[in-house]
């Protein structure tokens, strides 16, 4: 497994700069990063993804639809690992692919997954390159973020003298280490977060639970990961695979997550707690399936402790987050939770909203802050709240010094 921000995946289409590819990837292993090389199938016809296995140590992916590919190296999970997406060189097919947002091999479907940066080096004849239409789809992916390197002029493979040469192997491997490096803002700090449900036993095969997926902490872990942070993770029960590079504590009450808690918010310098604690447990549990005939008609329950309470108590230099399912005056019972639980920041959501908050992909948040401040998110992909969420913790870490 590659550790957290090592992994560099190259994608590479079919410009006959393709050989400039090979010194690319070793320029980045250089400086110790692992490189996953994605081709296109017309790429594959230049050069044999066999010798950017060999060099990479990593099987070359190209066709979604091989099963041993999907199994290996499913663009999903590559796209999560990820971080840096390269593409040298680039050719105007593909570039026009990502401005369009299609997805029809694995290296589109993979640039339309990915959530790091991206980093193109065009590689065409001259009046390709300086087409309108490239030129738009240049303009279109720049306005969303995606850096290019400018292609240089010399000598084309078509025969002319002009525009459209791969830069330079070292300007692409340069530009990529500084899009890595500037990446890492929370480089020397340790983040903890709490995700999915916690469950409160009965007996075997009886619990009182919630429906959070966990996707929320996941994502934020994710994003934790992605920006250089050791990552602690502290998860309930859900179905999804933690991000790779995580220190991942698996608990199932509410009461072994407060321990697991405890015991290392004195490394942390954030805490995220996106878990959805259970807030009661039963009073009498068994260790023994009974039938339900022996069973009392009623059960008493009582409360858990509060752990982001109590971490509000501890807490010294911490940053601490707070979340919240609200139904009604969503800012009001955010301001109070704030309050009561001594938090830096509660990112709340209104649960009785339909496709939003639990089990979904989607949230929309508002931020609420101890200065009075109120910032709604608007709806988006829990991966992109992360980010939002995380570069509020970055300025709130940045006052702390
Ligand atoms: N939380 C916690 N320990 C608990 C319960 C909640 O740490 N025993 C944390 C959650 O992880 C979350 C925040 O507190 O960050 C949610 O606050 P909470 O008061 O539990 O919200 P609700 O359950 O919505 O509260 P209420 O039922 O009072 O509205």
């Amino acid at each position: 497994m590659t550790g957290p921000g090592r992994l560099v995946v190259l994608g590479v289409s079919s410009s006959v700069g393709i050989y400039k590819a090979c010194e690319i990837l070793r320029g980045f292993q250089k400086a110790g990063f692992e490189v996953q090389v994605v081709m296109t199938p017309n790429a594959a016809k230049l050069v044999s993804p066999r010798l950017f296995s060999a060099l990479s140590g990593r099987r070359a992916a190209v066709d979604p639809f091989d099963d041993e590919e999907a199994r290996r190296i499913g663009h999903v999970r590559l796209a999560q690992e990820a971080a840096l997406l390269v593409v040298a060189p680039a050719t105007a097919n593909i570039i026009a692919k990502f401005a369009s947002g299609l997805a029809d091999d694995f290296l589109s479907t993979l640039h339309l997954a990915v959530t790091c940066p991206v980093l193109i080096a065009p590689a065409m004849n001259e009046a390709m390159y300086l087409h309108p239409q490239t030129q738009e789809n240049i303009k279109r992916l720049k306005a969303r973020g995606a850096e290019f390197i400018e292609p240089g002029s010399g000598y084309l493979a078509c025969g002319d003298e002009g525009w459209g040469r791969l830069a330079p192997v070292e300007a692409v491997v340069q530009a990529g280490l500084r899009r890595l490096e500037a990446g890492r803002t929370l480089a020397k700090k340790t983040v903890l977060v709490t995700a999915g449900p916690t469950r409160e036993r009965l007996d075997p095969v009886r619990f009182l639970s919630n429906p959070s997926s966990g996707r929320m902490g996941y994502a934020l872990a994710a994003e934790a990961l992605r920006r250089g942070a050791r990552t602690i993770l502290i998860t309930g029960p859900v179905s999804l695979v933690p991000p790779a590079g995580a220190e991942t504590v698996r608990v199932e009450s509410a009461e072994e997550m407060r321990s697991e808690v405890l015991a290392r918010f004195g490394e942390a310098d954030a805490v995220l707690m996106a878990a959805a604690v259970s807030d009661f447990r039963f009073s009498q549990t068994r260790s023994e399936k009974a039938r339900k005939e022996d069973l009392p008609e009623t059960w008493r329950l009582v409360r858990n402790a509060d752990i982001l309470a109590e971490l509000g108590r501890l807490k010294t230099r911490q940053v601490l987050v707070g979340f919240a399912a609200e139904t009604g005056d969503v800012e009001e019972g955010a301001r109070r939770k704030l309050r009561e639980k001594n938090c830096d920041l509660l990112a709340a959501n209104d649960v009785s909203r339909k496709g939003l908050g639990f089990e979904s992909e989607d949230n929309e948040l508002l931020l609420v802050e101890p200065s009075g401040t109120a910032t709604p998110t608007g709806r988006a992909p829990k991966t992109e709240l992360s980010r939002i969420v995380l570069d509020r913790v970055e300025v709130l870490l940045e006052r702390r010094r």
